[in-house]
This record gives C-alpha cells, sequence and structure tokens, in this order.
C-alpha cells in the first residue's frame, strides 16, 4: 500500500517530522515564495498521484496563510491527490458563532463552509464551541475533535503540588471541569464581562478558603490576553498566590505574552496547537494518533 503523504504549512514541520518516524507517512515536499507584486508561487515537489495527503496547518492569523493553504489544496487535486485532509491544531473563525449587532458576518460558518469545499476530513484539537455545539453545525466534511485536557492534567499533576483550577469564564467550565475531575483538585468559575475587544472584568468568589493552593487559570485561547490579566490582577488584589496560566491555543496578538507576564502571571503554559516560546505541553501523538484514524482503510 502506498503511504499517505503530510505536508505542513505555517508551522508543524515536528509533527510531520514525528509522523514520519513513527511509520507509515511520507513527509511532502513543496517550494513557495512570493512573486515581486505579492502574490504566492507555489510547486509541489512529491509525487502525489493516487495518494492520500494530509496538510497539517497552523491557522492563527488565518488570513494570511488562508489563500496559500487552499492553492495548495487545489495544486494536489489537480495532480491527482486522491483525498486530501486537513489538520488544523488551531480552528480559526471559530469565535464569531452568531449575529452580535445588525450587519455582522457569521464568519465561523463561512470559514466552516470555505474548507469544507477544499478538503475531505478535518481533524483539530478543543475548537471554541460555544454557540455551536458540534462541527457537525458549520462543516459538510467528517471531522473529529481532540482534546488536550488529558495532557493538560499531567501536566498539572506533575508540576504543581495543590493546584486550585480557575476558569475565566463560563464557557471554560466545560474543559475546567473535566481536568479538575481528572486531577480531582477543587476548581471555581469566574464570571467574565467582556466590554470589547481589549476591555474584560472578571469576577473572583470565594478564593480565601484556598490561601494554600497555587491558582492555576486555564483557558482555550489566549488572543489578547485580556480575560486572563483581568483575573490574575483580580487574584493579586486579593492577596492570592502569583497564577500559573494555561491555555490551550497560544495565539498572543501583538504584545499579549509580555503584558500577561507583567501582569503577574508566575508562568504561563500553552500546548503546541500553536507553536510559541511558552509551548510545554505537547499533543503531538494525540494529533498523529487522531488524523491517523482517518487513513486506516
Ligand atoms: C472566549 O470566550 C475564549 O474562551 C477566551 O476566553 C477568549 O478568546 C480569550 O480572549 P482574550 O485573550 O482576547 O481575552
Amino acid at each position: 500500500m502506498t503511504q499517505p503523504i503530510l505536508f505542513s504549512f505555517f508551522g508543524h514541520a515536528s509533527i510531520a517530522q514525528m509522523a514520519q518516524q513513527m511509520g507509515s507517512f511520507a513527509v511532502g515536499q513543496y517550494q513557495i515564495r512570493n512573486f515581486p507584486d505579492g502574490e504566492t508561487y507555489l510547486r509541489i515537489q512529491s509525487n502525489v498521484v493516487g495518494r492520500s495527503i494530509v496538510i497539517i496547518a497552523g491557522l492563527n492569523f488565518p488570513n494570511d496563510k488562508l489563500l496559500t493553504l487552499l492553492f495548495a489544496a487545489e495544486t494536489l487535486r489537480d495532480l491527482g491527490a486522491k483525498d486530501i485532509g486537513l489538520v488544523a491544531p488551531y480552528l480559526a473563525y471559530m469565535r464569531q458563532d452568531k449575529q452580535f449587532n445588525t450587519g455582522e458576518g457569521i464568519t465561523s460558518k463561512y470559514f466552516a463552509a470555505l474548507l469544507s469545499k477544499y478538503f475531505n476530513w478535518l481533524v483539530t484539537i478543543d475548537p471554541h464551541l460555544h454557540r455551536w455545539h458540534s462541527l457537525n453545525d458549520i462543516y459538510q466534511i467528517p471531522t473529529l475533535i481532540l482534546h488536550a485536557e488529558n495532557e493538560i492534567a499531567k501536566w498539572i499533576a506533575q508540576n504543581i503540588t495543590h493546584p486550585l483550577l480557575i476558569g475565566p469564564d463560563q464557557e471554560s467550565e466545560q474543559w475546567v471541569l473535566r481536568i479538575a475531575q481528572k486531577l480531582n483538585s477543587p476548581f471555581i468559575i469566574l464570571n467574565k464581562v467582556r466590554k470589547g475587544d481589549q476591555l474584560v472584568e472578571v469576577s473572583i468568589p470565594e478564593i480565601k478558603r484556598y490561601k494554600d493552593h497555587t491558582p492555576i487559570l486555564i483557558d482555550d485561547i489566549i488572543s489578547t490576553a485580556k480575560t486572563m490579566i483581568a483575573a490574575v490582577k483580580h487574584l493579586n488584589e486579593l492577596h492570592a498566590q502569583p497564577p500559573i496560566c494555561i491555555g490551550v491555543h497560544a495565539i498572543f496578538a501583538g504584545n499579549a505574552y509580555e503584558e500577561l507576564i507583567n501582569a503577574g502571571a508566575k508562568q504561563v503554559v500553552t500546548c503546541n496547537t500553536i507553536e510559541h516560546s511558552s509551548n510545554a505541553i505537547d499533543l503531538s501523538l494525540a494529533i498523529i494518533e487522531g488524523f491517523r484514524t482517518f487513513l486506516a482503510n
């Protein structure tokens, strides 16, 4: 049987190499550059005729990347690829999931419709499902959701003696609760009011009971870090121990990472769904095992 070919775009080359070393995948070769006018030149150098293709792509800041990704899928199909799956450890455009104000586009839906036209299947990690309950609500292709919670729980168990898990908003309850159950540790969920892209307020109940615990803030996405910063500052005001901040997806727009450290976070720890210097929780194996399920036959 011919091996599937795995191409990495916009990072994640180490996951592709790991999959190759584990056997049963070839790593795809390509050339990419910009023409002087900024348009993209793309050349696939591997023979893909009749082969199953997996593209693993870092999709943070997606607007700069999307056209190249779709061109890659079109090129692979033109060259005779059998099928093409997308592994997007961070799935972009999930947060605009309703019309909050008149005239707004529901971009999560449009992004999903677009990707569904180019790929045969999709694997991702902890997509921001809030008002959409399932990826099937918006994606028209088979999807597989993987979760970071086992690896996050392992990291906490190995590094922190008495953790107090804190979810910065109601949406975070789903994963904070599951991690707390695995660790058998206490948790609290904050009330968050978002007053704008950069303005967030949170309230923290009952912290005094846990003064001997290390507070660990856990969220799926850290983008501007305003959510985490509001929680860190509030904990400081309540004289709690400096918290550890754990995020699944390390977007860190602008200077968000530095601002979070300067706000008083003791440590910032993220998963490698987006490559960043804070990555300390490795999901590579889970990702490889996840997309293998689409290639079993
Ligand atoms: C939204 O509800 C998410 O779960 C995160 O809390 C949010 O995306 C964090 O964004 P930021 O870092 O910009 O505050």
